[in-house]
């Protein structure tokens, strides 16, 4: 897998908002929709504050795109953790998207009906009328990023959800941080039709050196276990987390 690797963190933004135009194009285009799911942490903040920028947001046909999440932290939106409120403060307050078209995973609820909630909105909108959804969410664009121990959305190391293969978002504690997360599982995020990694900063270095270059271990390097089955994976990183690659 051979990533992309930008100067610095603007040409990063700048680089995956212009992906993110052209992908959008191209499911709208071909299904009248664009489905995208947003990675929490602060990577990505680069890139939504890009897309609420006129010379980007006016490319991008908001009634057509639906925001979900690809994990969220089990906190109240106005809490400053919150995966969603970064990105209501980031974009989702300074574009036209209307508001039945954000599907936020609900982190004030008790944990595991948050997911519970989340994993039925996912059916409701990818397979409408189905009791028995005859397939897997089919996000367009799922957007993630990478911790410096190698985890990616709320897939932990060795975390169970890291095998699971029937449910499509679990809820857990991650004792290393002493809360509860709800996240996507890898059935899921692989069924992506794109993938795309945003992953900058020097201390991401040797980590993305394992999980690039290194044995494949998923259960200490969580991000290995994302290998799209037919889509598209894109990493795109700063020149500094590429200093050992
Ligand atoms: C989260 C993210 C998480 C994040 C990594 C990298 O909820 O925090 O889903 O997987 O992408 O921790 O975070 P940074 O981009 O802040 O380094």
């Amino acid at each position: 897998m051979r990533p992309e690797i930008h100067a610095n963190t603007d040409v990063l933004a700048r680089q995956a908002a212009r992906h993110l135009i052209e992908l959008s194009r191209a499911s709208i285009r071909s299904s009248g929709r664009f489905i995208l799911a947003l990675s929490g942490g602060s990577t990505p903040k680069g890139l939504y504050k890009k897309l609420t920028e006129l010379e980007y947001s006016e490319k991008l046909d908001w009634n057509s795109i639906h925001i979900f999440w690809s994990d969220e932290r089990c906190v109240p939106p106005d809490y400053p953790e919150s995966n969603y409120g970064m990105a209501l403060k980031s974009l989702i307050n300074h574009i036209p998207l209307p508001p039945q078209n954000t599907h936020r995973i609900r982190g004030e609820m008790e944990p595991q009906e948050a997911a519970t909630t989340y994993e039925r909105e996912l059916k409701a909108f990818f397979f409408p009328g189905h009791v028995e959804p005859p397939g897997v969410p089919g996000f367009d664009l799922i957007l993630l990023g990478m911790g410096d121990d190698g985890h990616t959305a709320s897939l932990f190391p060795r975390a169970a959800a890291l095998h699971e293969e029937g449910r499509w978002v679990v809820a857990h504690h991650v004792e290393k941080l002493r809360n509860w997360r709800v996240t996507l599982t890898p059935r899921v995020i692989n069924a992506a039709h794109n993938v795309l990694f945003l992953v900058s900063g020097r201390d991401k270095a040797k980590c993305l050196r394992e999980v690039l270059q290194g044995p494949y271990r998923p259960d200490e390097l969580p991000a290995q276990v994302i290998r799209p089955e037919s889509g598209r994976l894109t990493w795109m990183i700063d020149a500094r987390a590429a200093e050992l690659l």
